[in-house]
């Protein structure tokens, strides 16, 4: 269990690049690195695109108004000629920038934590993979939903053969907040999700769907894609090409099969994961509005509602519980457990800690590959009229 005790030496000087008071993510950052107050140590920002707002509130939370910088360029410059400069970056700006600001946050030394999605292209993460492995830096990403304890159970179900053999994974991220094309017109967070140049090839398939993604390749990690089909709707016609819903049909290469639904326009749905893996004997499903239960289902018994914290879980499910039983954890727990990780995994690279890096499950920058490489499969599918893909 975790009770906010020091897991690595000293927190680590950290920055972030964009999640400035605007943002709709930049909190929820904060809210995990932050959290338990050993990991991290908020030491400089370019938080925003509009520089005196970003200085006002980067001196509203507290860091150096000298350490609040123009943009992220100046920012790595500056900090790299300072001895307590910073030693990991967050990115929380527009998916077009992720690229180049990571690529010079490697260069410089830097440790970087990024958004999802994470670049445009396989070849970008390629690139960056093998730069992150000449520096010997990590490169995280931020699927922020992904530290849910019960996540861990379920994987660890999948494993243990709990279930059977796997047959068919069942995958849902919709909601309907872009039900109307009012958001695209006046809200900073939503004009750009609309715009490929700045979003990429996808809207929801890059914006939700890579999430729910992730978590599939968390819980069952033997199953890897051999080919999918997608379909993708923009029921907003000023939103074309990108969509804003998509069904993608998958087939594995163990012979199951898989579906997603993602959506931002599943009118009156307000918040939107659910996944069901189904197995030769049960099957288990967690939804993320109830992220405290678990439900598992044996073919001809009755149905149990497995909780959170409790001791019949897995150990490697109660490693990462944070307040016990009878107390309810949500999202600033899951992003609490994913940013410690990374700061595990940042410390053990420091270190040559090759072991601690080889057991350590967290978004590593090979998911975050994947989740382009997801995302460039299901649109090469969908635009050459919804034909079946092989996925590599
Ligand atoms: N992991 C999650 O759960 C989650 C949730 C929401 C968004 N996201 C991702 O986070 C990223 C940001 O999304 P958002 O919804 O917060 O966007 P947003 O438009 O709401 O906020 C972007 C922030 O970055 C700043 N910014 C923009 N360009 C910048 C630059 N070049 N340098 C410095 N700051 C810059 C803006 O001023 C603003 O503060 C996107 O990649 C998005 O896909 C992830």
């Amino acid at each position: 269990m975790l009770i906010g005790e020091k897991k690595i030496e000293r927190p680590l000087r950290w920055a972030m690049i964009g999640g400035g008071r605007t943002s709709n993510v930049g909190y929820k950052h904060r809210l995990g690195a932050l959290r338990d107050n050993t990991a991290y140590e908020l030491v400089a920002a370019a938080f925003d695109i509009d520089e005196a707002r970003g200085r006002e509130f980067a001196e509203n939370l507290g860091v150096d108004g000298s350490r609040s910088y123009p943009d992220y360029r100046t920012l790595i410059q500056e900090e790299a000629k300072r001895e307590d400069g910073v030693e990991v970056v967050s990115i929380a700006t527009p998916n077009s920038t992720h690229f180049e600001i990571t690529k010079a946050a490697l260069n410089a030394g830097l440790h970087v934590i990024c958004e999802k999605p994470l670049f445009f292209e396989v070849s970008e993460g390629e690139e960056i993979q093998k730069l992150a492995d000449e520096k010997g830096l990590i490169v995280g990403v931020t699927y922020g939903f992904s530290g849910h304890p019960l996540l861990l159970q379920m994987r660890q179900m999948v494993q243990n053969g709990d279930l059977g053999d796997i047959r068919m994974v069942e995958l849902q991220y919709t909601h309907g907040f872009n039900a109307t094309d009012a958001g695209d017109k006046f809200a900073e967070g939503q004009k750009w999700r609309v715009d490929p140049k700045i979003a990429g090839k996808s809207f929801v398939l890059g914006d939700l769907s890579t999430h729910t993604f992730f978590m599939s390749e968390l819980i069952c990690p033997d199953l890897k894609i051999e080919k999918l089909l997608c379909d993708r709707q923009s029921f907003i016609e000023s939103r074309k090409p990108l969509e804003d819903n998509a069904y993608v049909l998958m087939h594995y290469t163990n012979g199951a099969v898989g579906r997603l639904w993602t959506s931002s326009v599943n009118a009156g749905c307000m918040n939107g994961h659910r996944i069901r893996i189904i197995g030769s004997k049960a099957s288990i499903e967690w939804r993320d509005n109830q992220p405290n239960e678990l439900t598992y289902e044996v073919q001809g018994e009755p149905i149990q509602t497995m909780i959170r914290a409790m001791d019949y879980l897995y150990p490697e499910c109660n490693e990462y519980e944070r307040l016990g039983a009878l107390h309810a954890e949500g999202l600033p727990e899951s992003w609490a457990n994913i940013y410690l990780k990374f700061a595990i995994a940042i410390d053990a690279k420091r270190r040559g800690d090759q072991e601690t890096l080889d057991h350590l499950v967290y978004p590593s920058l090979e998911y975050g590959i994947e989740g382009i490489r997801w995302i460039t499969n299901c649109v090469k599918s969908a635009d050459a009229g919804s034909t079946w893909v092989a996925y590599k």
